[in-house]
């Protein structure tokens, strides 16, 4: 079925555009080819019944890790009794026991898939994902070639400056300028930007400022984590990079959020991983708002922070934590990561000539969407308008 109309929308929300009350659009080739009520509808097409419920655009998901095996289940039972992120990390946890997982799998193409298809089942038809848990160059470039496993359409991150590997302990720039070797190889290979952990015990913004140059000098954008663990000015710094996006911002305060809006760095907030290390410091998205700054929310679906590939969920810790409205959050995981991620007229709504990556969720009422808590998965997801 190539040409099609789906019916009845109880609230068909478009994103761009008002909420349309018993809405429906038309499927052609992939693509939105209409939009409107659904007595407007041509008596001869065939249908999909909407069955009165809740349609959005597929969700769309700026920041996640799906290159990696197996998971940290242990270090989770640690911190449920006290321990801390770094200091699990400290003692041969954290990122490095992902990157030996990682690194020994033998089936890592079949795990990829699993993650990938996960964020699917949730309602994320587009998603930004990283490499990041090879930490060598070569491992990296590998892990770009199985970031993306046909299930939707994706992103390619090249997070080789996620941590630093064992062998090149006390030698930061020397893994630094291994990795500015095979940025070309890696922009190659599908690569769309670079991104590194700027964090004390992880890249420092002087360690790191050579690769971020060699990655715009060859036309890739700049993703960065900053002040996720504590306050280090890590705005400030993806200000004065020109990144794309600045990731996490718990630690960001309105001198930060000035920096980005003045460099014009969209946010990408990320509460999941707030949650997960059962913090309770979540990014200011209130002043983001009073400032006038669009932003991002997404999972950072990854083994260590963040084992989540749920945006639902992450949309009701926004409203819950965030002062977000369920509109708000919406809005944050279609429109405007679909923006930062270059595909603005393409994804994150419902609109004549964008793709038909859609979702039919079991509600009546789009808020519905952050309000339950757990079992929030849509009845029906259609990428490029066939249903997976
Ligand atoms: O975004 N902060 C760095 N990266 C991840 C955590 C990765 C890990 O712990 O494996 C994050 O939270
Ligand atoms: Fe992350």
């Amino acid at each position: 079925m190539n040409h099609y109309a789906v019916v009845h929308c109880g609230q068909l929300v478009p994103i761009k555009g008002p909420i349309v009350n018993d809405g429906a659009f038309i499927v052609k080739d992939g693509k939105i080819d209409w939009v409107g009520p659904t007595d407007a509808v041509p008596a001869d097409l065939p249908t999909v019944d909407g069955e009165g419920k809740v349609v959005t655009p597929g969700l769309v998901d700026a920041h996640t890790h799906t290159v990696f095996a197996a998971n940290r289940v242990e270090e989770f039972e640690f911190r449920s009794r006290g321990a801390t992120y770094q200091e699990i990390a400290e003692n041969g946890g954290g990122i490095r026991s992902t990157m030996e997982a990682t690194r020994q799998a033998t089936d890592l193409e079949e795990q990829v898939r699993a993650h990938q298809l996960r964020l699917v089942r949730n309602g994320t038809t587009t998603f930004e994902t990283k490499t990041g848990y090879g930490l060598s160059p070569k491992l990296e470039l590998q892990h770009l070639d199985l970031a993306d496993a046909g299930v939707a359409t994706v992103r390619k991150t090249f997070l080789g400056a996620h941590a630093l590997p064992p062998e090149f302990e006390g030698d930061v720039n020397g893994y630094i300028s291994a990795l500015i070797q095979v940025l070309p190889e890696a922009k190659a290979k599908g690569a769309s930007a670079v991104d590194a952990f700027i964090e004390p015990g992880y890249f420092t913004p002087d360690a790191i400022r050579p690769y971020l140059e060699a990655a715009r000098s060859l036309g890739l954008g700049i993703h960065l984590h900053v002040d996720q663990l504590g306050p280090h000015q890590g705005a400030q710094f993806a200000a004065e990079m020109q990144a794309t996006t600045a990731d996490h911002l718990e630690f960001t305060d309105e001198s930060g959020i000035r920096a980005l809006m003045r460099a014009g760095v969209t946010p990408v907030l990320l509460p999941a991983s707030v949650y997960g290390l059962g913090k309770e410091k979540y990014p200011d998205a209130k002043a983001m708002m009073k400032a006038g700054m669009a932003f991002c929310l997404a999972t950072d679906y990854n083994p260590g922070s963040s084992p989540t590939s749920s945006l639902p969920f992450v949309m009701g810790l926004a409203c819950r934590y965030m002062g977000m409205s369920p509109a708000q959050a919406l809005v944050a995981c279609t429109m405007i990561p679909s923006a930062v991620l270059g595909l603005q007229e393409q994804k994150g709504s419902i609109e004549v000539g964008f793709d038909a990556d859609f979702v039919i969720w079991p509600y009546k009422d789009y808020r519905e969407i952050a309000y339950w808590i757990g079992d929030v998965l849509p009845e029906r997801v259609a990428i490029a308008g066939k249903f997976v």
